[in-house]
């Protein structure tokens, strides 16, 4: 198994749009060949601008690095997803334990 993390900070001006985007995500990233799980999640405390970590986990590297490749990743982060967003902070993950 294999995770990867993104984290974006968003202007809480933004914050309701990006939420918005992401709402549908979790539907399209069920049919992703290899992905296994997703989650958007946002830092707690609350704070301007917000952090969020999507959270992605694979069967394995190929898996992600084939999405990376994908229209579909081109597509979600076209349309200005780069504007709304800063940050970037992508982390790798092999799994060492689980409890599924
Ligand atoms: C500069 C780098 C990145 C920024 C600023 C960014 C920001 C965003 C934003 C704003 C969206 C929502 C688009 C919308 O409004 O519909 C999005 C979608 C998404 N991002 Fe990123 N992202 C970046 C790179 C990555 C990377 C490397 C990953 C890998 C874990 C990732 C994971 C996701 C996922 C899973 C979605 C949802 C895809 C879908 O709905 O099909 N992002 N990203």
């Amino acid at each position: 198994m294999y995770v990867v993390t993104n984290t974006i900070r968003v202007p809480e001006g933004h914050a309701a749009q990006v939420e918005a985007g992401f709402s549908s995500s979790a539907e399209r990233m069920r049919q992703v060949p290899g992905c296994t799980g997703f989650l958007f999640l946002r830092e707690d405390p609350s704070t301007d601008p917000c952090v969020y970590t999507a959270l992605t986990q694979w069967e394995d590297e190929a898996a992600f690095a084939a999405w990376l490749a994908s229209d579909q990743f081109r597509q979600a982060h076209s349309g200005g997803a780069g504007d709304r967003a800063s940050g970037g902070d992508v982390k790798r993950y092999t799994v060492i334990a689980a409890s599924e």
